[in-house]
């Protein structure tokens, strides 16, 4: 439903979790489609190398909110360079060979996100005290050319999701700035934000398929029950 409209950017977090194999295969052959044929810009949120090395022409692996690793898929993940990316692909159990990247262009950048960060304020722990603000996202840069895939990777509760939702302008930054197509998302009205909303679509992860940190254990399994 998110790619009938023909956006110009699709954030994708976890698209494809929570569904079969099969499912999966043919929602991501489209996504690749989409991205090749109608140079569409995807920002891919996975916690699946996998998928991701097949996907994604660029990566960024986020964790605790600060960004660990960035740079071209297949080589990050060859590379290794960084302990938390060695941990990341060891714990995936098989790395597919990906294709050749897309072809970028010199067209001015889709998507630029600069020195993002958000925090949280802490949970009130009594009438007069609360406890440290959460840092969810961590000074993250990272940039799209149309027609390119950008993969973002890290362990649940990295601020994966916080980030999608501020570059959907769900959620305002604490400090930052981020820009679709050269104009800012940052500090403007819902009127102004109306052509940029057009052009974003965004697949919401799946409530169920996904575990969410601020819920205790017990809660989460047994909420399908
Ligand atoms: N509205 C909020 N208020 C307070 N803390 C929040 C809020 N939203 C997110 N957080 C915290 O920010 C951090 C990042 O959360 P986020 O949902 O972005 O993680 P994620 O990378 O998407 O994780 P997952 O892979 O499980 O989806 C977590 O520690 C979370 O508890
Ligand atoms: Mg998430």
């Amino acid at each position: 439903i998110a790619c009938a409209l023909k956006p110009k950017l699709l954030i994708g977090d976890e698209p494809t979790t929570a569904l079969d194999v099969v499912l999966q295969a043919q929602i991501l052959d489209l996504l690749r489609h989409l991205v090749a044929e109608s140079r569409m810009g995807l920002l891919l949120i996975s916690h699946d190398l996998a998928v991701v090395t097949e996907m994604a022409d660029r990566i960024t692996i986020l964790r605790h909110g600060e960004v660990m690793e960035a740079g071209d898929t297949a080589r990050t993940l060859s590379g290794q360079l960084h302990p938390y990316t060695r941990q990341l692909a060891q714990a995936s159990m098989h790395v597919p060979a990906r294709a050749k990247p897309h072809l970028v262009g010199t067209d001015q950048p889709l998507l630029q996100v600069e020195g993002i960060t958000r925090d949280y304020p802490g949970r009130r722990t009594s009438l007069f005290r609360r406890a440290p603000a959460i840092r969810a996202v961590d000074d993250v840069s990272l940039s799209m050319a149309p027609g390119q895939s950008v993969a973002l990777v890290g362990r649940s509760g990295c601020g994966k999701s916080t980030l999608a939702r501020m570059i959907l302008a769900l959620d305002r930054p604490s400090s930052g700035a981020i820009r679709f197509r050269g104009e800012a998302i940052t500090g403007k009205s819902e009127a102004e934000l109306k052509p940029a909303r057009r052009d974003m679509q965004v697949v919401f992860q799946d409530p169920y398929g996904s575990f969410d940190p601020r819920q205790k254990v017990e809660k989460l399994v047994a909420e399908p029950l």
